[in-house]
């Protein structure tokens, strides 16, 4: 059995529009997947991750690049590698023609499930997933949230090798965020490799083994949770909230004693400081000299998000820049 239970080689995806314009959704990335892990695929809104996805599980063709399933050319092999995976897609896709029950009973039986096991399934996860109700209704009848249950139940229900989610949380309340990833946790430990899409650095930070992060098609860092925090001059940052922002001050701070790095980022000043104990009274004092007053200053430990500030030079939720 192959270590890796999916290879990504110099993929690209160009989208060329109407009027002949070309967008380059993804840029040629490469990473491996391995078996059984928690992968991570963080970047921003656009970033180019429902595009990867849609690549990796046959409903899109690439431009350019190699994919491998278990080994095997998803190319050459798409019915195969289709038997292998399980995709919660961003968009809507259920068949709003069928009842919730139909729609997870007809996708068993796609995946050659018997009845019995199918049936067993199904009652398991329309109870898990707050659906048992209304479950003889038709999906058209059904709310946003109540679709994104559905979709996750019916991409768990022949119990996937590698099961693709893509922001699978969007529209889900606490409660079946909680549910969802108890369901995932309990199919990861049974073998299934779960590969996951998210722009809430707060997840893949919890959930994740490893995490790749992208940016505009473009694959910027790939490692545990750990090791991308490591790339970052310092774990301690330094926020103050001033009573005016000036782009002088990223410069000035630039100079002080213990800065690596500054940053203006959701509205305030940030100072990664490079050592364990920053100079307050220093760096207060400081703030007097500027025409602005300080109205406020923090310490905290860095997080994915000053990872992939540190990378882009913007944050993951939005886009003021450095
Ligand atoms: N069908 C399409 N036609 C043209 N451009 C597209 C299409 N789908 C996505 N894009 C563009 O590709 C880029 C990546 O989009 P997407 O993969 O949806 O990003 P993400 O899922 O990370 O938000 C964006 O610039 C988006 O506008
Ligand atoms: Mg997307």
């Amino acid at each position: 059995m192959k270590n890796n239970i999916l290879e990504v080689k110099d993929l690209k995806k160009t989208f060329v529009m109407g009027n002949g314009r070309k967008i380059e959704a993804v840029k040629g990335i490469s990473f491996n997947v391995r078996r059984g892990e928690v992968f991570g695929f963080l970047g921003p809104n656009g970033a180019g991750k429902s595009t990867t996805i849609s690549m990796l599980t046959t409903q899109r063709t690439s431009t350019s690049g190699e994919v491998l399933i278990d080994g095997k050319s998803l190319i050459k092999n798409p019915s195969e590698a289709r038997r292998k995976i399980g995709v919660v897609a961003q968009h809507n896709n259920l068949d709003r023609g069928l009842t919730a029950r139909e729609n997870l009973i007809y996708h068993a039986k796609y995946f050659g499930m018997e009845t019995k096991e199918s049936n067993k399934k199904a009652d398991e996860y329309l109870e898990k997933f707050g659906l048992s109700d209304r479950q003889h209704d038709y999906v058209r009848s059904y709310s946003g949230g109540m679709a994104q249950r559905l979709k996750i139940a019916r991409a768990m229900m022949h119990t996937p090798d590698i099961l693709f989610l893509d922001e699978p949380t969007t529209g889900l309340d606490p409660s079946y965020r909680a549910i969802l990833w108890e369901q995932m946790t309990e199919l990861n430990k049974a073998g299934t490799t779960i590969f996951l899409t998210t722009h809430y650095m707060e997840e893949p930070e919890q959930l994740c083994d490893r995490i790749a992060i992208v940016n505009q098609g473009e694959l910027k860092a790939i490692g545990t949770s750990a090791e991308l925090k490591a790339m970052i001059p310092s774990n301690n940052i330094v926020s103050m909230k001033l009573s005016e922002l000036k782009q002088n001050y990223v410069e000035e701070a630039k100079k002080l004693p213990g800065v690596e790095k500054a940053v203006i980022q959701n509205g305030l000043l940030q100072l990664y400081m490079n050592n364990a104990q920053p100079d307050f009274n220093h760096l207060i004092g400081w703030t007097k000299g500027l025409d602005t007053t300080l109205q406020n200053i923090s310490l905290s430990t860095s997080t994915l998000d000053d990872v992939f500030i540190h990378l882009t030079g913007k944050g993951i939720m939005n886009n003021e820049s450095k």
